[in-house]
């Protein structure tokens, strides 16, 4: 089978792409609202840049607001504020919580208690990282890129800053690649 591009609606791009690249890790990604509170998002467009320097990338589409403009999502505001943010690699369970936090109407606080989120301190950055999550990245915004024309995209490089994974993901001083299957509320 073969597609040409300018022959795809949007939504055939859309599903073409995300199925052929496959898989695509999930940046779990807290930062910090204007009025303080925490915002969790989730956002698969997201990987390494860099090692050194450490730089990943998180592509943020941008929304239609209810007047049908074209607006940034919060994650991409926050950090373009002057914020930072923690991108966390989720485990298996975590996915109901993820796919609530990704919805078009995010979770107000209630509903992020009733998911049984608990934040701990970060080390490097004032956004608090989620407990729990096996590997949690400490971030700051580096670049920004708009992506198209009109703008379809905020392509975020986020410097990272502070690593933490838990302990027991530890074996002869590297991370073991498992961490992401691990069902999170057995670990200790
Ligand atoms: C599994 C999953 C992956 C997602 N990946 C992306 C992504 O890569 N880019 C994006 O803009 N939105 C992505 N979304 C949608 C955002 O998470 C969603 O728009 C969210 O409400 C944005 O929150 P914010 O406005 O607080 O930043 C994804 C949603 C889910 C459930």
């Amino acid at each position: 089978m073969e597609w040409p591009v300018t022959a795809l609606s949007p939504s055939e791009k859309y599903n073409l792409i995300t199925d052929c690249v496959v898989p695509r890790p999930i940046a779990w990604v807290t930062s910090t609202n204007a009025n303080g509170s925490i915002n969790i998002a989730p956002f698969s467009y997201f990987n390494i840049v860099s090692s050194e320097p450490l730089i990943v990338s998180l592509s943020v589409n941008r929304r239609q607001d209810q007047s049908g403009l074209n607006e940034q999502k919060d994650t991409a505001q926050n950090l373009l504020n002057g914020g930072d943010c923690v991108i966390h690699i989720p485990s298996h369970d975590h996915a109901p919580a993820v796919h609530a936090t990704g919805s078009s109407t995010p979770p107000n606080q209630a509903q992020i208690d009733a998911l049984g989120l608990m934040f701990a301190a970060s080390q490097a950055v004032k956004t608090p990282r989620i407990e729990n999550c096996a590997v949690a990245l400490e971030g700051r915004l580096m670049q920004h890129i708009e992506v198209g024309q009109p703008i379809a995209a905020d392509l975020l490089l986020i410097e990272i800053v502070h690593i933490y994974a838990a302990d027991d993901l530890l074996h002869n001083g590297r991370v073991h690649p498992e961490p992401y299957a691990i069902n999170a509320n057995k670990r200790p």
